[in-house]
């Protein structure tokens, strides 16, 4: 368990890394005028946020407490 806490980790710094580049890319579509690529790439992003957020639930409503109580 203490190492699916890690990995859970480590997947959301890629999903935080993911959410910051599809960020950037969404405004700088809309600052070009791409307002078809905007959308798209927003809808990636939502995708990504959603992604943290399930990682998120898995953390805290199972592995970290089962790690917590794993005996050493
Ligand atoms: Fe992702």
């Amino acid at each position: 368990m203490t190492r699916d806490v890690g990995i859970i980790i480590s997947a959301q710094k890629v999903e935080h890394y993911e959410i910051a580049a599809y960020g950037g890319l969404v405004q700088l579509a809309h600052t070009m005028g791409l307002e078809d690529v905007a959308g798209i790439l927003h809808e990636t992003l939502e995708e990504e946020k959603q992604a943290d957020v399930l990682l998120t639930e898995i953390a805290e409503h199972n592995i970290n407490w089962e790690a917590e109580h794993e005996e050493m």
